[in-house]
């Protein structure tokens, strides 16, 4: 997997960006590159091999006074796609003029067009690279304007990308974009990194901004400025210090459990942000355009997670069911790839985790790319090694999520996937009324979200009634039943009590046997007026066992209430976001069991935020 680091400062350039390669180095690379800006020119070395013969190359280049003179620099490791790993092949990449220089992790699709395109204009290519190509293009389009030549080259560039590019004739920033494959960007004392994994900038300074896909931005030794790819601005606030440390401090909550449940109508609003493209009642996800075949003659779609990633991917089966009208499955990635998977490249196989190094998901995803089916990935950790690995994917922007048991990345995972549904049913028969009307109701969430909150005090109140008992059972119908299976999860990992999740009917197939005078069984009754009939059947089933109802149900829904002990209200929306609401009711839940049984909420017993090991 092919690395990219900028650099532009007042340190020693060279030194800095081979130390940013060697971070980079676990992950898999054929050969390695830099290219420095100084006395109005500038000097590329390249090596096919390792980043310590690169090094070599680079002392023997730049003894230590000429490289602290040096202005702004890119690195890159390079995992060949387009021609053999060779020197020629190696990036940073020249234009025609020499005077920039590009590095470049991804595909660009398109690329034999814009070559023959460029050749007829007399350029000659020394490299078979696809990256060559756009370093050309830039050149045609520069006027002593980076920043504008590279926008203008990506508005024609079909693929996808994440670079870094430097001109001799403006030494004093590197311009860099993504779509498709991450970048972020530091500001420094003194200088500013750019790198396609955080880590690599962590080690500099904690004021780190991600990209996102169709973002250009020209760093500068001291700030950042990021406009879109027609030239808009795009506010983006660099952190400041103080803001880092106040982001993972509690923020006046007792725990981060309960903060990031609150953080939920930003973490959502972030989720959605420029990604309805409303005109067209459809939302915005480029990496999904990269399929190998039109949309619409995908047959499947697999979706592989553990634990909550996993019930989100179940709530968002729904929708590509009913909305992209596909065929839908959604495997415990931990066993997916012991089975014998049939796939090709008219599956499209979506990999969801929060942490983004979760072993199991990450060994579906190789099995999945391994039988060649079009992967992408849904994660929030940025650069994590499953958005690597994938190649091309999809930012939750939840921001950090410290808690173990996972809250806010599971709503805004399920938000997501929605979106992708409804991209994906346009592309195929969904009409515009009816992906107009998700749109909408997705729009809605934040709103609907910040007046689910105040349920925690009755939440907190049924949670002191309940505190005591062995088992709870969660019960849903349709997209209630991933909520059911959530809440049980919660419920088991925060407060230790056993909790299961059915769907509603199936408790009668066994599960009512436990049931005894008092056991809870929380029924999620916020859904449709049919489902809900249906229900309520169901929650009789169980009264007449003794057990004793709680139910979630729409706000102002008396018929549903009648048949509940306890009830939670919350806001009615469409049943497919309905999800949303009702599982942040039972993480306040469950939240409050954890508390009344004095449990360690934020790190409980014998788990970890992010299993790395199968
Ligand atoms: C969630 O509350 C759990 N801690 C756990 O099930 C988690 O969702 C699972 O381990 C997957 O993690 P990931 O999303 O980081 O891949
Ligand atoms: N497509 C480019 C090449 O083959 C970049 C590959 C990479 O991501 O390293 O040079």
């Amino acid at each position: 997997m092919s690395g990219i680091v900028g650099y532009v400062g007042k340190a020693n350039a060279p030194e800095i960006l081979v130390r940013g390669l060697r971070k980079l180095e676990p992950r898999s690379y054929d050969s390695a590159g830099m290219a420095i800006t100084e006395n109005g020119g500038i000097t590329v070395v390249k090596t096919l091999g390792t980043i310590a013969a690169l090094e070599k190359k680079a002392r023997a280049q730049w003894a230590p006074d000429r490289a602290r003179a040096a202005a702004a620099g890119i690195a890159h490791t390079r995992w060949a796609t387009h021609g053999n790993p060779s020197e020629a092949n190696a990036h940073p990449h020249l234009d025609a003029s020499g005077k920039i220089a590009l590095v470049h992790n991804g595909i660009l699709e398109n690329y034999r067009a814009l070559r023959s395109f460029l050749e007829s204009k007399g350029s000659r290519f020394v490299s078979e690279t696809d990256t060559e190509v756009l370093a050309h293009l830039v050149g045609w389009f520069y006027t002593n304007d980076i920043f504008q030549a590279v926008s203008e080259a990506l508005r024609r560039v079909i693929g996808a990308y994440g670079i870094a590019a430097v001109s001799a004739l403006e030494p004093d920033h590197i311009v860099t974009a993504q779509c498709g494959s991450s970048v972020s960007i530091g500001i420094g004392v003194g200088g500013s990194i750019v790198a396609s994994d955080t880590s690599v900038i962590a080690e500099h300074t904690q004021r780190i901004i991600s990209l996102d896909d169709n973002e250009v931005a020209i760093v500068r030794v001291d700030d950042v400025e990021v406009r879109n790819l027609g030239g808009i601005p795009v506010s983006r606030t660099v952190p400041e210090l103080d803001e880092v440390e106040e982001a993972v401090r509690k923020n006046g909550f007792a725990h981060f459990m309960l903060k990031e449940i609150h953080e939920q109508p930003e973490s959502i609003t972030d989720a959605i942000r420029g990604r309805i493209d409303f005109e067209n009642a459809t939302a915005v996800f480029s990496s999904m355009d990269a399929a190998p075949c039109k949309i619409s003659e995908l047959t499947r779609v697999v979706m592989l997670g553990c634990g909550t990633s996993r019930h989100a991917g179940l709530a968002g089966e729904y929708a590509f069911e009913e909305l992209a009208d596909i065929q839908t499955e959604v495997e415990q990635a931990s066993e997916f790839r012991y089975r014998n998977p049939i796939l090709d490249k008219h599956d499209f196989a979506i990999a969801i985790s929060q942490s983004g190094e979760t072993a199991d998901t990450l060994a579906a995803l190789r099995e999945a790319k391994l039988k060649g089916a079009f992967v992408t990935s849904i994660c929030n950790v940025v650069s994590s090694t499953l958005a690597r690995e994938a190649g091309r994917g999809v930012y939750l922007r939840a921001g950090p999520e410290i808690s173990v048991a996972s809250t806010k990345a599971f709503t805004s995972q399920v938000i997501v996937l929605l979106l992708m549904a409804l991209k994906l049913g346009r592309g195929r028969r969904l009409s515009r009324e009816r992906g107009l009307e998700l749109a909408n109701a997705i729009a809605s969430l934040p709103d609907i979200v910040r007046r689910t909150l105040p349920v925690n005090d009755v939440a907190k109140r049924i949670a002191q009634k309940i505190k005591d008992v062995e088992h709870i059972y969660f019960i849903g119908r349709g997209t209630m039943y991933p909520v059911a299976l959530e809440g049980a999860l919660k419920v088991k990992e925060t407060s230790y009590i056993h909790a299961e999740g059915y769907q509603a009917s199936e408790m009668r197939h066994g599960p009512i046997a436990m049931l005894a005078q008092g056991t809870p069984v929380i029924a999620l009754a916020c859904c449709d007026e049919a489902e809900r009939d249906k229900m309520i059947i169901n929650v009789e089933e169980c009264r007449s066992r003794g057990a004793y109802i709680i139910g979630v149900i729409n706000a102002g829904d008396t018929e549903a209430a009648r048949h509940m002990d306890e009830f939670i209200e919350i806001p009615a929306t469409h049943p497919l976001v309905a999800p949303i609401p009702a599982v942040i009711a039972l993480q306040l839940l469950a939240y409050h069991l954890a508390c009344l049984r004095n449990c360690e909420i934020d790190k409980p017993r014998s788990l970890s935020k992010s299993l790395t090991v199968e």
